[in-house]
């Protein structure tokens, strides 16, 4: 007796069908599983035989076999649980044949057979409708991501008992009902509550803007970790397609959670400085999403940055640019999107208070020792650079409520979509992705622009890259201030971002 369910695997960020076919024969007492299955998916053989055996449906004394195709692809995690039970129980008549037909099947196995949730169902779910099936079968606690996809009949089941119910008398599990998950927590955090910071909030706005990276230096408890971590609640919208890029990345690393809809809010990560390497690229044998992964569309933050390993830190460089990161194994290799605003934060010395040298204690060979951690590659790839100076009594007491993220979401989003527009013919978004070849065309300068920049470029010595990063953050203020072309208050505010890391960095 033969019969096959159709499952899923992840690969990288794919998802890739895979058949379960059990058979089972006379000859030998013996459970095989064959089909390129990595030791976890084998405990599998363990978990269905326990998890049957406790409701009461011992093996036959005949040899099981499973294999799961197609033989090329390495087949990871605990997912195929489910379909190789349900495959078993067909073969052993318990489940009539044709009851998983056009289903895909996933999910994990306790061994007293209740059915536990696993991560990558909302792309699983796309997959399965590409396939042309009309029904999803997973765990109860992945149900409501399985229809993020609509035009799939999605059956969440809690335990073996509710598969056989299902298979044999149509019968729909009842699903737990999903609390509507709002955030309970109090208020959302909200740019008015920081007080003065005027270029410390520019900045943000600006990076919010154009996507444009943003470095922050400060004495410690002057806000910059308050200030970072607002940027989410002033970037203009996800887009669907963008909601539904992010949701499918959380969906794969398994963090989506239980009765979570699609992602609208765009993603804020902050790792520890010291995180692995790894977990900031992503890896693992069968790579999975890292920091910067998770970040995509959103803000990644690195608070403390000179506390980070020098690996780690140039670990960004290529994602930087290349806005993807790809992570090579012997199985192939793996793209993750990598699209972030990065913004990070470090005190200008070990104490703190470097340049006020009324404050600051340290050696000038500790402060540049301590500097030196930042390469120069990595500050070139730092559009905006400010300086967040200590509060002022005033600054703290002020009366005057700050402007609110809503408003400044306002003007960001109004640049947005002015960047939208002029790139409709082009792949990209936003003035920080465009290619030294089209800012020419899509950066226009006026006259005495075009001189205060000449006259920059010689002054400060420039790197080729900085000055594009010039033109790119020049279009983005020319765009928050509905100006066509760029012009010499667009281009200095650049050029002052761009260069307040030269007086600290000097030293
Ligand atoms: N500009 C500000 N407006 C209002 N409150 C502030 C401001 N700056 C700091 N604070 C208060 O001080 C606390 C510490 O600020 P925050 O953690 O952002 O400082 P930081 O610059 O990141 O310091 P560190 O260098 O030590 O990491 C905040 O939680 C907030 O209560
Ligand atoms: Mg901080
Ligand atoms: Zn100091």
């Amino acid at each position: 007796m033969y019969c096959s369910v159709l499952s899923a695997t992840v690969s990288g960020m794919e998802m890739i069908p895979v058949q379960v076919e059990a058979d089972v024969s006379d000859g030998m007492p013996q459970f095989t599983m064959v089909g390129y299955v990595s030791a976890q998916v084998k405990e599998a053989q363990d978990r269905v035989r326990t998890a049957l055996k406790n409701m009461g449906i011992s093996l036959p004394p005949k040899r099981i076999t499973i294999n799961l195709s197609p033989a090329d692809v390495r087949k990871e995690g605990s997912r195929f649980d489910l379909p190789i039970a349900a495959g078993v129980l067909m073969t052993l008549g318990r489940i009539p044949p044709g009851s998983l037909r056009k289903t895909m099947v996933l999910g994990e196995l306790g061994l007293d057979g209740h059915v536990q949730e696993i991560s990558g169902v909302f792309p699983a779910a796309a997959k399965a409708r590409e396939l042309g099936c009309t029904t999803l079968l997973v765990p109860a606690g992945n149900a409501a991501e399985g229809g993020l996809v609509g035009g799939l009949h999605v059956v969440g089941i809690q335990n073996l008992q509710e598969l056989l119910n299902y298979c044999c008398e149509g019968k729909m599990p009842s699903l737990p009902s999903i609390e509507n998950q709002k955030k309970e927590d109090g208020k959302e955090p909200d740019f008015s509550e920081v007080q003065g910071q005027t270029a410390a909030r520019r900045a943000a706005l600006i990076a919010a803007a154009g996507f444009h990276n943003l470095l922050m230096l400060g004495p410690p408890g002057s806000g910059k970790s308050m200030i970072a971590r607002r940027i989410p609640t002033i970037m203009p919208p996800m887009s669907e397609e963008e909601q539904m890029e992010v949701t499918r990345i959380y969906s794969i690393a398994g963090m989506l959670a239980k009765g979570e809809g699609v992602r609208r809010e765009r993603p804020f990560r902050a790792p520890h400085h010291t995180m692995t390497p790894q977990a900031l690229a992503g890896g693992g044998k069968q790579p999975s999403p890292g920091e910067i992964t998770l970040a995509h569309r959103g803000v990644l933050f690195l608070d403390e940055l000179p506390e980070m390993t020098r690996t780690t830190i140039e670990i960004l460089r290529q994602p930087l640019e290349e806005h993807r990161i790809v992570i090579s194994r012997v199985s192939g290799n793996y793209v993750f999107p990598a699209s972030f605003l990065m913004v990070a934060a470090m005190n200008p010395c070990p104490c703190g208070f470097y340049p006020d040298l009324s404050r600051c204690t340290c050696a000038p060979g500790d402060i540049s020792r301590y500097l030196s951690r930042v390469s120069q590659p990595f500050l070139d790839r730092m559009d905006l650079c400010v300086q967040v100076e200590a509060l002022s009594y005033e600054d703290l007491h002020g009366e005057e409520r700050c402007e609110s993220s809503a408003k400044m979401r306002e003007k960001a989003t109004a640049a947005a979509e002015i960047q939208a527009a002029r790139y409709r013919q082009e792949s990209i978004h936003f003035n920080s992705e465009l290619k030294a070849g089209q800012i020419e065309k899509y950066c226009i300068l006026e006259k005495a622009a075009e001189e205060l920049l000449e006259d920059a470029f010689r002054r400060l010595r420039l790197s080729a890259r900085s000055y594009h990063g010039i033109i790119r953050t020049a279009r983005t203020i020319a765009d928050l201030d509905g100006a066509v072309k760029i012009g010499v208050p667009h281009i200095s505010e650049a050029i002052c971002f761009r260069s307040a890391d030269k007086s600290i960095w000097r030293i």
